[in-house]
């Protein structure tokens, strides 16, 4: 059987299952980064095999390119009342289903399309989930005029609502500071353990400078986990029921090579 990382593996069932959500004629909000981008790989497969028609939104450039090559019809959100579903990917998520995403950059997009979308499944391996959010550091995307002001300002939040914190850097690609698809920067504020998400958020995007945060809370709809074991779990955040099936480790490796790297 052919080798493919447990963690590829954990994310490639979590996202087959969400594309099964994806139904003729509906507008889907298309996430970023590699869960999300193994769900386009795969709508893609279905548009060909099953003729499955409908019609997305991308959450960054990156996803909308990936998106045309593989044959779906992304059109701009401001041509859409609303979407039926948006399908997105994290990199945590705590008990609450609340989220921390932008880590691949595309946060602010992210939040827009999540927040059109009358049902927002977010996709994610069994890594991603955490006890408390903060693991990771929360990505702030910032105007690039005054940023270091802005960073100041959010220091001084932090102390005054007595949030813990490492301290931040600059996001950089390469020598270059990182630029957003807006061309804003994101600053990388480490936090150790999220106290208050909800008091954070809001009193992050209150400061001036400040874009948005890489907070979701409330957002989820579903949670679709996929496990390294090939288990797979579907979480209905709104009334804490858990769905499980394993899945047919053979087939599934079948499909990713036929999907992913064929
Ligand atoms: C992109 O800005 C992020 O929010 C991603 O959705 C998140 O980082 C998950 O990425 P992976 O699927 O690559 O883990």
């Amino acid at each position: 059987m052919r080798q493919i990382s447990a963690v590829n593996r954990a994310k490639f069932i979590a996202a087959r299952q969400a594309a099964y959500y994806v139904r003729d004629n509906m507008l889907v909000g298309l996430g970023t980064g590699s869960t999300a981008e193994f769900l386009v790989r795969l709508l893609g497969r279905r548009i060909r095999e099953e003729r499955l028609h409908f019609r997305a939104v991308a959450t960054s450039v990156r996803t909308a390119e990936l998106g045309g090559d593989v044959g779906i019809d992304i059109i701009d959100l401001d041509h859409v009342a609303g979407l039926d579903l948006c399908i997105d990917g994290t990199d945590e998520f705590d008990g609450d289903y609340n989220l921390i995403k932008g880590a691949g950059g595309a946060l602010l997009r992210e939040k827009i399309v999540a927040n059109a979308s009358r049902r927002f499944i977010v996709i994610a391996d069994d890594s991603k989930k955490v006890d408390r959010l903060g693991s990771m550091p929360l990505p702030i995307e910032v105007t690039c005029y005054g940023w270091q002001t802005t960073a100041s300002m959010i220091e001084e939040m932090l102390r005054d609502i007595g949030q813990k914190s490492r301290g931040f850097q600059l996001r950089f690609l390469r020598q270059s500071p990182y630029l957003t698809d807006e061309g804003n920067f994101i600053l990388d504020f480490s936090l150790v353990h999220i106290n208050d998400a909800d008091t954070l958020d809001t009193r992050l995007n209150e400061i001036p400078g400040v874009i948005d945060n890489g907070l979701f809370t409330g957002y989820a709809s579903e949670v679709v986990v996929g496990h390294r074991d090939g288990k797979i779990s579907v979480h209905d955040c709104h009334t804490g029921l858990v769905k499980e099936e394993m899945i047919d480790m053979r087939r599934m490796v079948q499909e990713f090579c036929a999907v992913i790297d064929p």
